[in-house]
């Protein structure tokens, strides 16, 4: 495998055409096949493309922590190839952009009645305007004219804040809406898995330092029971959504102080990133005490 994946063909550029050349194929022979001066039928594209386009977006996300949890050949060439899964995201979602103008030109009415609300419209737009940004300054022409610290902070938040856009998306799926499609319990849960791998390397990074930095402490299986508990109540809280979404929403809605972020701020008031925040309480606790 190893040799596989040194290879030029699924490396850089040519890794990029494999995965984007196919999704474009996909996409015009989806429309071939659908009379698309109906909004119905332009939407359903949106859908499609963005369902290419999340599988890589779960990749780019969780690719330098497969690395760190990892290391071998399989971590190496998705953290060498960072940058081609991230620019095969945008190419993706490029077509999902072109549906979305169609969509908001052409069926405007339709997009106005059906799909337009305020807030998730102000969603979608810091959602391209941060992918837009991510795209321009991955290459080295507009990448070297940036502080280092400035393009990392610029790439982070608009991986989390896209990552955020999706999984939400599936989870408001699987516990708000009727009827979830086993491909929404597929999206949500390697979405999950995706952020996951992220605190587990966080954790292991820190659990590095801690070793070289602090010597052991008595406290610590205490500390690490506490954590797991904790990541116990967060998972079961991250499968039952149902069960705790009312009660969340009746704590933290309809209140005078929350009428501006309800109308405005994206994801408010973030149920599905209360397990998350959860867990990830958990897995800080599980390394305190060396800390
Ligand atoms: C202003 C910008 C945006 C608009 C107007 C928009 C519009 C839409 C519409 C109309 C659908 C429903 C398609 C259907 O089911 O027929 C949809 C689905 C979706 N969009 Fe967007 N979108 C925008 C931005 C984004 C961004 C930035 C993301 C980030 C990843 C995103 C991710 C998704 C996902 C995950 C779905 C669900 C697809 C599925 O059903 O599996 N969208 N969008």
């Amino acid at each position: 495998m190893s040799e596989v994946l040194k290879s030029k063909a699924v490396n850089g550029w040519r890794l990029f055409w494999l995965v984007t050349a196919p999704i474009s194929a996909a996409m015009l022979i989806a429309m071939m096949g659908k009379d698309l001066s109906s909004a119905e039928s332009v939407s359903s594209m949106i859908q499609l493309s963005v369902r290419c386009a999340v599988p890589l977006l779960y990749v780019t996300f969780a690719a330098s922590s497969v690395q760190t949890l990892f290391r071998g050949p399989l971590g190496g060439w998705l953290f060498r190839n960072r940058k081609y899964f991230g620019l095969c995201f945008a190419a993706a979602m490029g077509w999902q952009l072109f549906f979305i103008l169609w969509l908001t030109t052409v069926h405007s009415d339709y997009y106005i009645n059906e799909v337009y609300v305020l807030r998730d419209a102000i969603e979608g737009v810091v959602g391209y305007t941060f992918l837009i940004a991510m795209t321009v300054t991955s290459f080295a022409f507009t990448r070297r004219r940036m502080k280092p610290k400035t393009w990392r902070l610029l790439h982070l938040s608009g991986i989390y804040f896209l990552w955020a856009y999706a999984f939400s998306v599936y989870w408001w799926a699987l516990f708000y809406y009727k009827n979830p499609l086993l491909l929404d319990y597929i999206y949500y849960w390697s979405g999950f898995l995706a952020w996951a791998l992220r605190v587990a390397a966080w954790n292991k990074k820190r659990r590095k330092i801690a070793e070289k930095s602090v010597p052991r402490s008595t406290t610590q299986p205490v500390f690490n029971l506490a954590g797991m508990l904790i990541i116990g109540v967060g998972l079961v809280a991250a499968s039952f959504g149902k069960a705790w979404y009312d009660t969340a929403a009746n704590l933290m809605t309809g209140y005078a102080i929350t009428r501006i972020p309800e109308t405005y701020l994206p994801y408010w008031p973030f149920q599905p990133w209360l397990p998350l925040f959860i867990i990830a309480l958990g897995a800080l606790l599980t390394t305190r005490a060396r800390t």
